[in-house]
């Protein structure tokens, strides 16, 4: 690899700390309480600077993935800013849930879903503030607010009728590189939260096939997830890819329906990057 390419990154490090530190002091000596997360807020002005040109420069591409396939209740694990909002296609999309622990960000997601027509209110918003590795906590929080309508009936095996809180469209963008246990975290989404025929969409930067960025990544990993809390080392792509279902008698299958899904490079990305991408998107077998 190029020095510039492996040293490019110290230098964002120090540019994005620069430009972040006076806003975060700011909003601690606004908001004392704050202190006790300082890297909420620190983080919150880093995506402030990162976030809007990443989306600017990459909105065709969420567009393609967003628009055609998000639909009915859509959960964003690790949901930011709320940038992904804008996708959605209203006439499809019955509720959008952002997950996102970082309660600095809950402002400016809640505004941004409010001036798309998505508030708690109407009944198709909402905000959850756990961990996407707390599964539990996720069911938990769509028992209590998917409304009736919403959900599906089930049958058990008993023939008991259960409700089916879980959700149609599964999103994570440039997310899963920061979840807690990542590979088991997925797997139980995928399981445990997705509908049978719901989609799992993702773009996330993954560890690279060239074994050169790839030592680089694994280099850097620890140093970028203390600065911004994520990793460059997961093969997030091939994780989800690779999720296995047990099948009604006991045997392990695909998770995935075989007729779709995929996981393509970002075609503008360089090889020879740190951030190189996949695209994804998989439909969960019926
Ligand atoms: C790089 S930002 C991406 C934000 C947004 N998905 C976007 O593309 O604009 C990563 C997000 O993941 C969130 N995150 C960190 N740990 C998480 C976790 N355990 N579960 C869910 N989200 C998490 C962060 O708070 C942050 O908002």
């Amino acid at each position: 690899m190029k020095l510039s390419n492996v040293i490019g990154i110290l230098f964002q490090m120090i540019e994005l700390t620069r430009l972040a530190l006076i806003p975060t002091l700011k909003d601690i000596y606004k908001n004392p309480y704050l202190i006790f997360h300082p890297f909420y807020v620190f983080f919150t002005n880093v995506w402030a600077i990162l976030g809007p040109a990443m989306d600017e420069h990459e909105k065709e591409m969420k567009r393609g993935l967003i628009d055609p396939h998000a639909r009915g209740v859509v959960l964003d694990l690790g949901a930011g800013h709320g940038h992904i909002i804008k996708y959605l296609d209203q006439s499809k999309v019955t509720k959008y849930i952002a997950l996102e622990p970082n309660i600095c960000m809950h402002s400016k997601i809640r505004s941004e879903a409010s001036s798309h027509g998505f508030t708690e209110s109407n009944g198709n918003f909402l905000l959850i503030s756990c961990s996407a590795s707390d599964i539990s906590s996720v069911l938990f929080h769509l028992s209590t607010s998917i409304e009736n309508e919403e959900k599906s009936r089930l049958h058990s095996a008993s023939g008991i009728i259960i409700e089916d809180i879980r959700v149609d469209t599964i999103m994570t963008i440039r997310s899963a590189c920061s979840f807690p246990s990542p590979e088991k975290t997925l797997s139980r989404l995928a399981k445990n939260v997705l509908k049978p025929g719901g989609e799992f969409l993702f773009v996330e930067h993954v560890l690279s096939e060239r074994k050169d960025v790839a030592w680089w990544q694994r280099f850097w990993s620890p140093i970028w997830e203390a600065f911004a809390g994520c990793r460059l080392d997961r093969p997030t792509h091939l994780w989800i890819g690779g999720i296995k279902d047990l099948d009604g008698e006991g045997r392990t299958i695909d998770m995935w329906s075989a007729s779709e899904g995929e996981a393509k490079r970002l075609a503008e990305d360089p090889e020879e990057n740190l951030f190189g991408h996949r695209i994804g998107r998989f439909v969960k077998h019926l």
